[in-house]
């Protein structure tokens, strides 16, 4: 990562749903590092200990909204802090998102409408929210402006007791492919394009291997860690800022030429 700090996002301004924690935290701190100006959302009060411990180690280039993905309203209000503060934006990382384990037959109504409320209406409404003001600010960049949707190496093939996040991961792959095409046929100047995460060291995937241990599928988070990591071809989990860096390069110029793409970053996960 040579180019880390090299400010190529200078003059840009960026929003990361999900931003206090994990992949969206790292992107937050790469896109700063670049020069950029960004908006985080997440579901912490603005004074929560933790919003204002990040907040203070983010610096003055950065500005937090509490806002839940699920809630059009919530992202009103994000937009008009944006408007506010910036009156542009250029690149929207749509990153929060949940987790959802257990047998098919298990999953009750409720747990399934939830990661699609999350994962799937989240990524939406960001978008739905978004586009007036990325399509006016993406004519000042070559290539246009950057929507860059997480999805996960789970939107690509399937896993044993994931089937809601599947789907889920899945619907965020298809959308974006949709929204790339009809962007590119209206000529916006907006490129959309899907990351696929492999398995990442991050809250979420703590807390989803301590689900497991409780089930009885491990003694310890440890040893699903390990597990992981050996059926990963290149032996270890992910590093969220190696995540970052896909998505800065989706975020940049260098990747003007790519929409309605799927950006893989999973040590060799799915390549088996
Ligand atoms: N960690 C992995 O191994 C992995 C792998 C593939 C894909 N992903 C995806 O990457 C993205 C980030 O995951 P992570 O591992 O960094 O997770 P994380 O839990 O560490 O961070 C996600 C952040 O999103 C926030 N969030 C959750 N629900 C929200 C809501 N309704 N409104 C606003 N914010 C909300 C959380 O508070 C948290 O700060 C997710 O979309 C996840 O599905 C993660």
């Amino acid at each position: 990562m040579s180019d880390l700090g090299s400010q190529r996002l200078q003059g840009r301004v960026a929003f990361v749903s999900g931003g206090l924690r994990g992949i969206g935290l790292a992107c937050v701190e790469r896109f700063l590092a670049e020069g950029a100006e960004v908006i985080l959302s997440d579901l912490d009060a603005s004074d929560s200990d933790h919003a204002r411990m990040v907040m203070a180690q983010l610096g003055q280039a950065a500005t937090y909204v509490q806002a839940n993905v699920t809630r059009e309203e919530d992202w009103q209000r994000a937009c008009e802090v944006v408007i506010q503060r910036h009156g542009k934006l250029h690149i929207l990382v749509n990153n929060a998102g949940t987790d959802q384990t257990g047998a098919v037959e298990t999953i009750d109504l409720e747990a399934w409408r939830r990661i699609m409320a999350i994962n799937v209406d989240g990524v939406f409404l960001g978008v739905k929210t978004f586009v007036p003001l990325l399509a006016e600010s993406g004519r000042e960049v070559k290539g246009g402006a950057s929507i860059i949707n997480v999805s996960s190496i789970m939107g690509l093939v399937g896993f044993n007791e994931v089937s809601p996040y599947n789907a889920s991961k899945g619907a965020v792959r298809m959308f974006t492919k949709g929204i790339a095409i009809e962007f590119a046929q209206k000529k916006m100047p907006i490129r959309a394009n899907s990351l696929h995460p492999g398995f990442v060291t991050t809250p979420l995937l703590n807390e989803g291997f301590q689900r497991w241990v409780d089930k009885g599928f491990a003694a310890r988070p440890q040893d699903l860690v390990d597990m992981m990591a050996a059926q990963t071809p290149v032996g270890r989990l992910a590093d969220p800022a190696e995540l970052a860096s896909g998505v800065f390069f989706l975020a940049s110029e260098d990747s003007s030429y790519m929409t309605g793409a799927e950006l893989v970053i999973d040590g060799g996960w799915t390549a088996q």
